[in-house]
This record gives C-alpha cells, structure tokens and sequence, in this order.
C-alpha cells in the first residue's frame, strides 16, 4: 500500500484527488457500455474479460500519480485481480482512491423521446453505506441534458439538477465526495452558442438546488461538459475559443469553495480533450483546480492496442500510461503537441 495523507474531511478527499495536476479516470463503463467498447476491438465482454482490461488499467504505471480517483461499476468495486487482490486494493496501492457510479442510467422525462431523468434515488442511502464499507470515497451520478429542436426544456433540467442534489447530500452523509455530472451531450448539429447556453442554464439550476439541499461545496466535485459545437456540426470552434467560453460559463455559474471541476470528454479525441483542458489551465483565472476525468479520452488508445490479447498487456499499459501523463500536465497547462511523439 503507498502510503496516503490522512483524510479526514470531505474537504481532504476532494481536495487530494485533484491535488498536483491529478485527475479521474472513469472506468465506470456499466455492462451494456462496456460491450460496445469491446465490441469495437472484436473482444465478448464478460466478467473475466471486464477484470482483465480493468486489471490492466489499474496497475499502469501511468496511475501512480497521474490519476487521484478512480471511477468504478458496481460489478468492478467487488472483483479480484487473478492474482486474488481486490481491485480497490490495487487502486489504493497506485496512491488513487476508488470511487463509484451509483446512478442507474436513464428513463424518458415525462415519456419524451428527446429528454431522459436519471434514475436511482430510491435505495441510494442503503446502496451508499455498503459501497463505502467497500472502500469507494466518491461517488458520480451523471444527469444527462440533450440538444434537440425544442430541448431542453427547463422542466428537464430542473428535474436532473434536482436529483443530483438529492444525491450529492446521501453521498455526503454516507461520508463519500459527490461528483456532480451534468452532461450536456455533444450528438447534434447545434451550435457552441446552443452548448453554452444549455450548459448556463444548467449549472444555474445545479447550483440553486444544492445550496437548497445545503450540500457542501468544499466537499464536491463538478464534473461538466467543455463548451463544444454539435459533433455533426461543420462548423466547429477552435481549442482556445473551447477554453475561453467554457471558462466564462464556469465562472458564471461555480462558485469558489468548490475544490476541483473535473471534465468529462464526452466523444472529444484523446488530443482534442487534452488540448482543450491545457488551453484553459494556461488561460488560468479560476479560484478552482481545472482537471480531468475522462472515460474515453484516457481508455482509447489502451483499448485499440489490447485488442483483448494477454501479448499487448504492456504495450497497452504504456499506451495508458502516457494519455495519463499528458492530461497531468494539461492539468497544469505544461502540455505541448510535441510531448505527443
Ligand atoms: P467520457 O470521458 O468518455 O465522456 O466518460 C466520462 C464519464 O464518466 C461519463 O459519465
């Protein structure tokens, strides 16, 4: 085990997982997501499989001091190694603390087509008290805000915001940091405009309904969106205007005592995501740490070269390790397209 500070506080915990340039990986992919993953590389996703790929993941090189938290699936928080260590034991070993995704998923608002309520109210407070027996020390519960022709509507977003504090206040009582996760997604043809405006309204909403719920802020994590064009849009923004108008609409909207924003990548390229959060750490301006926590972003290239077979463990690792590393240093605006070759 390396040896942690001691936590003692919400405040601790947050503040370590973000401390130094350190950011988050999201390996929470559910069963379902994770088969479209393996899908891609032509590997059946099964509990062994799952094991393997995370084992591989989490005994990176690249983990020890790059990533502070680690987002884990319900099924991952409970697995062993085929050596017979606990994942969680692994995680800690890497001087990364474990956390956990304890929503599940998405149910149509109010029989929409376009807008979705996240789900998982109901046993969090019970589900919460085991997860932190298991080791987790955060939590993500993802809200997840479409553009469409007339979305979304702010009903929806009031409904998510809602739910996200309910939950950020269970997580925090069960003594676990919430990440709060109001995703905007990127599918569609809208526009950056259109993105910042339903990101605004968003985080307005958020913000309201946790200082309703007297969650604590010093104790939270923001997990948002970049303010991006429509992925099918033609017309896309270059990385410093990304950087410039996500840092307006976070100023806006975020208020200091929050510890760490910790982005999500959400179909940007492992570069793009990169770069976008470098842009913004030499823009600087924020009283809050600027991180990452990407899914894809860190898992693409690690994934491409395993390709499911035991031979390519390093070679993906490395791959890995190095995604790590370059978003540390975008973390702390050090990173330059050169450091890529
Ligand atoms: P991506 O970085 O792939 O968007 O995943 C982050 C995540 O955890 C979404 O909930």
């Amino acid at each position: 085990m390396s040896l942690l500070p001691p936590l003692k506080s919400l405040n601790d915990i947050a503040t370590y997982i973000v401390a130094d340039g350190k950011g988050i990986l999201a390996a929470d992919e559910s069963n379902p997501t994770c088969s479209k993953r393996f899908d891609s590389i032509s590997v059946e996703s099964t509990e062994d499989s799952r094991r393997d790929y995370r084992e591989i993941l989490f005994t990176s090189k690249g983990m020890n001091g790059n990533i502070g938290g680690t987002i884990l699936f319900d099924e991952t928080i409970r697995q062993r190694s085929i050596g017979g260590v606990l994942l969680t034991d692994i995680i800690y070993s890497q001087g990364s603390l474990p956390g956990i995704k304890v929503d599940k998923g998405l149910n149509p608002f109010n029989e929409s087509d376009s807008e979705t309520l996240t789900q998982g109210l109901d046993d969090l407070d019970e589900r919460c008290f085991e997860y932190r027996k298991l080791g987790a020390k955060f939590t993500k519960w993802r809200a997840v805000i479409n553009i469409g022709a007339d979305a979304p509507t702010q009903e929806c977003i009031d409904a998510n915001m809602d739910a996200l504090a309910q939950y950020a206040k269970i997580a925090q009582k069960n003594n676990m940091v919430p990440i709060v996760e109001p995703e905007i997604l990127m599918d569609g043809e809208h526009s950056a405009e259109d993105c910042l405006n339903a990101s605004s309204r968003s985080l307005k909403s958020l913000f309201n309904f946790l200082d309703n719920y007297n969650v604590d802020i010093t104790g939270t994590l923001l997990k948002p969106n970049m303010i991006t064009a429509g992925s099918n849009n033609p017309d896309q923004i270059s990385e410093d205007e990304v950087a410039s108008l996500t840092l307006e609409c976070l100023k806006q909207h975020v208020p200091d005592g929050l510890p760490g924003i910790a982005f999500l990548s959400g179909g940007q390229s492992d570069i793009k995501a990169t770069h976008h959060l470098d842009a913004m750490n030499k823009m600087g301006g924020g009283p809050w740490k600027l991180t990452f926590s990407y899914g894809r972003a860190l898992q693409q290239s690690a994934l491409k070269t395993w390709l499911g077979k035991a031979e390519n463990k390093e070679a993906a690792q490395a791959a890995f390790s190095h995604r790590a590393l370059m978003n540390r240093l975008a973390a702390s605006g050090k990173w330059s397209p050169d450091l890529e070759n």
